[in-house]
């Protein structure tokens, strides 16, 4: 038996396979026929091709079988690839032979369907050009991040998802059942990375991440992916600009690799260009509480932690992401030191991104002052003895070091341009959802 050498559809749509027959396999994205000649359009992973059968070309059984397919059946195919400017994507494939693998039942989702319904049809809608390039930029941000951090000298470090304590405040935490004790998902990596810095310094990682977030916005998931890194000697200043090249580096290839994905969900390439080149400013956040006052004449107190419309408000006067650092001590995670030059603020930054896509990363220096970290979590009603071996890390051979938390799926709906973090992920988790 010879093997049959199926050719994907951007091969097709390169031109690379323009006057020859080839064979292709995927799904009817759309069909429609009209007595001796059916239309459909194919898709595949990487694109979509028009198809066109036409009674007399292929056998008749083949032709009938063809008219018959409702949208999202299976099929092989093999044709004649001919250039086209009228067929979407400049080519079309002359069908002599079809092959239905899979006769679909009629397709739940149809035109102008509310978020709600795709949502419940998740597993379905995944196929979607929307979802799929979606998830192709997705892919690239997750390879991205590996690449930027081992091309770096960072080691990737895994830290349990069951862990006995809090990291972010006890409010957010799903608990566990452990056999006869509890514990909690994971709210973050980073208290067993200070722990490995002592041994290989340089670390990273990116894993699910939860939270049990009481809010219905459309910025946060209660399953979400966080790209951590921490690191021995490093203070504040030297990881926000890690995080800078970091961002900086997701944008360059996604642009690099995504082009065509971008184009699909009708985000602004050129504006992506141009931030992927600018210096991201940093500011304080007493500067930004001043600029929200004095050029926005909001009504902002000292001390409070920015709101999305505060943090909305305040990027309009950038073009590009902006680190903000020294929030207010008092506001922030036992672990965030108070700056010894300004000691009501922390030694902590946030990168917010532009066009009301919020915080995208937060860090911070990490304190090594084990009295003041005792004191905050008790305030907190937190039980010290859970946090002895973390104290430990403070005791043999304490070092300055630092590290900071990117959101994955914030990072994918600022550069897709989507309204809702839930299309970034592929099966989204929230106050609300938990299926399919
Ligand atoms: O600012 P966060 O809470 O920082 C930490 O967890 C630190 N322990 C990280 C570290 O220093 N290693 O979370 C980091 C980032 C946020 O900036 C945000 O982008 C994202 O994680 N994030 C969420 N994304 C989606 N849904 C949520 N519920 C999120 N909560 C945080
Ligand atoms: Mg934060």
């Amino acid at each position: 038996m010879t093997k049959t050498n199926w050719a994907k559809i951007d091969e097709i749509l390169n031109g690379k396979k323009n006057g020859k027959t080839v064979s292709l396999r995927g799904w009817i994205y759309r069909t429609r026929s009209s007595g001796n000649i059916v239309f459909a359009i194919i898709r595949d992973s990487t694109g979509i091709l028009q198809a066109t059968i036409k009674k007399g070309n292929l056998p008749d059984k083949e032709f009938e079988d063809a008219k018959k397919a409702l949208i999202e059946s299976s099929l092989e195919v093999k044709g004649l690839v001919k250039e086209d400017k009228r067929a979407p994507g400049g080519y079309e494939l002359q069908v002599t032979s079809a092959n239905i693998i899979n006769f679909a039942e009629p397709f739940p989702i149809v035109k102008d369907q509310s978020p709600e319904f795709l949502l419940d049809q998740r597993h379905l809608w995944i196929r979607s050009q929307y979802i799929s390039s979606i998830l192709k930029i997705r892919s690239t941000i997750v390879g991205a991040i590996h690449k930027f951090f081992r091309d770096r000298g960072y080691y990737e470090f895994d830290a349990p998802v069951l862990q006995p304590n809090q990291c972010e405040g006890g409010s957010t935490l799903f608990e566990v059942k452990y056999y006869e004790n509890k514990t909690y998902l994971s709210q973050s990596w980073q208290l067993y990375a200070e722990a490995a810095v002592f041994a290989l310094e340089k670390i990273y990682n990116m894993g699910p991440t939860f939270r049990a977030e009481k809010s219905k916005t459309s910025r946060h998931l209660s399953e979400f992916w966080m790209a951590e890194m921490e690191a021995a000697w490093m203070d504040l200043h030297d990881v926000t600009e890690v995080a800078k090249e970091e961002v900086k580096f997701i944008l360059q290839e996604v642009l690099k690799h995504n082009k065509n994905e971008l184009e699909i969900l009708g985000q602004d390439i050129k504006k992506l260009e141009k931030i992927s080149k600018s210096k991201f400013p940093t500011i304080t956040y007493t500067e930004a509480i001043k600029i929200l006052k004095e050029k926005e004449k909001m009504k902002v107190e000292w001390g409070k932690d920015l709101r999305t419309i505060e943090e909305d408000k305040l990027l309009k006067h950038f073009g590009t992401p902006v680190v903000v650092t020294n929030y207010p001590s008092e506001i922030m995670a036992f672990y965030k030191p108070s700056d010894p030059k300004d000691p009501k603020t922390a030694l902590c930054f946030d990168m917010i991104a532009p066009e009301g896509y919020g915080e995208i990363v937060g860090g911070s220096q990490r304190s090594l002052d084990v009295k003041e970290m005792t004191k905050r979590l008790k305030e907190m009603g937190e039980k010290i003895d859970n946090y002895e071996w973390y104290f430990d890390l403070r005791r043999y051979g304490s070092i300055p070091h630092s590290g900071y938390g990117l959101g994955v799926e914030r990072v994918v709906a600022w550069i897709c341009g989507i309204d809702n973090i839930k299309d970034s992920i592929p099966f989204p988790r929230t106050l609300l959802r938990y299926k399919p």
